[in-house]
């Protein structure tokens, strides 16, 4: 509001020019807009409140004769214009205290639910806690000697390229072993396990990997393994099968078969695949299992020697015993991919949903 100056200094013409400011005081208390703080500042403000402005314009301009009218009349405005905020902020107090209704219901917190993928992976690592192994994890930025020197893929080894890898920018002027990358599997952590604990070790190894791989129904490049090792002396192939068939048991059921295929993993001599018999079919075959009646679901072998010497050089550089002498120390390891194991108890079919965030997709799990 414009203050106009007063030319009128009659008392009618200042008792009228008063009652119009107070009228719009009033006013603006009871809008619905009406915000007590923001109020006190526009009309009380100390240095620019319109009391202030006022009191400017009117009373310091005012003619002798005028003065005292104007001053008390200013006076009973401020205490008016006070009183009226005070009454306002206690009447908000009445009436939000009377629009809480107990009888309405609550508003439900709706309660988060574990990933599928998370469920599956502690389960798998819950069946073999129950054999007896430990947890270990690693991290998901890795050294090129973890995951590829020290597990048997020397440098340019055509191995290497079954891993596309994501590596970190500016590490060229590194030594090759020392460079960072985003680890392609879980399989170093059996190394950084080895380097700081003595055998016998049973571990089991969950977590995120990631490859450089196009995105499509079954591929992502962010995906989670289980990786499991076993080092001892006298630990032999026989160990492998019977732990991993009944670890397959444990999982899907123990109707289920298994049985091992030769394959090739540079860490590990001899390799296998591990199929177990389909578990939409029976083994019968079905689409799901491609008419073969099996599933293929991990790889395993027993340690390369190739490893432990890998493993003893790199101790010794770090001032430890070596350790795992392959003369007197054998092994198994195995690894597991955790999404397609979900998609496969749970018919999914899309990949890229595991990890979309999706609520109305994850709701489905709660
Ligand atoms: N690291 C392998 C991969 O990502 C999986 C694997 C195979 C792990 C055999 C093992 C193993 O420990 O023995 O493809």
């Amino acid at each position: 509001m414009e203050i106009t100056a007063l030319t009128d200094f009659s008392s009618a013409a200042i008792e009228q020019a008063f009652a119009e400011v107070l009228a719009d005081a009033q006013a603006s208390i009871a809008a619905p807009s009406f915000d007590a703080e923001a109020f006190r500042l526009e009309w009380l403000g100390r240095k620019q409140g319109r009391l202030k402005a006022l009191s400017d314009a009117w009373l310091k301009t005012a003619p002798v004769e005028a003065k005292k009218l104007i001053g008390q009349r200013f006076n009973a405005l401020k205490e008016q214009i006070e009183t009226a905020l005070e009454n306002a902020g206690s009447l908000n107090a009445k009436a939000s205290a009377a629009t809480l209704d107990i009888s309405l219901p609550g508003s439900a917190q709706s309660l988060g639910a574990e990933h599928p993928l998370i469920k599956t992976m502690a389960e798998i690592v819950d069946v073999f806690k129950r054999m007896g192994y430990s947890l270990r994890l690693g991290p998901e930025v890795e050294n090129d000697f973890n995951n590829f020197e020290s597990l048997n893929f020397p440098p340019n080894h055509p191995a290497r390229d079954t891993q596309d890898t994501l590596v970190l920018a500016d590490q060229e002027k590194r030594p090759l072993r020392e460079r960072l990358l985003m680890r392609t599997h879980t399989s170093p952590v059996q190394i950084r396990s080895m380097l700081s604990e003595e055998p016998p070790l049973q571990l089991v190894i969950p977590g995120k990997v990631h490859r450089n791989e196009a995105a499509d129904a079954t591929h992502s490049p962010i995906f989670h393994q289980v990786e499991g090792l076993c080092v001892g002396p006298k630990v032999t192939f026989s160990d492998l099968k019977g732990t991993l068939d009944h670890a397959m048991k444990a999982l899907f059921g123990s109707s289920v078969k298994t049985r091992f295929f030769p394959s090739f993993f540079p860490f590990t001599e001899p390799s296998a695949d591990v199929q177990i018999s389909c578990i939409f079919c029976g083994g019968k075959g079905c689409r799901k299992c491609k008419h073969s009646g099996w599933i293929e679901l991990l790889g395993c072998g027993m340690v390369d020697p190739n490893v432990f010497e890998a493993v003893n050089q790199r101790r010794i550089e770090l001032g430890r015993e070596p350790a795992y002498d392959p003369a007197k120390i054998s092994g198994f390891a195995f690894g597991m991919g955790v999404d397609r194991i979900t998609m496969m108890k749970y018919g999914i079919s899309d990949i890229g949903l595991l990890y979309s965030g999706d609520t109305r997709f994850l709701a489905q799990f709660a």
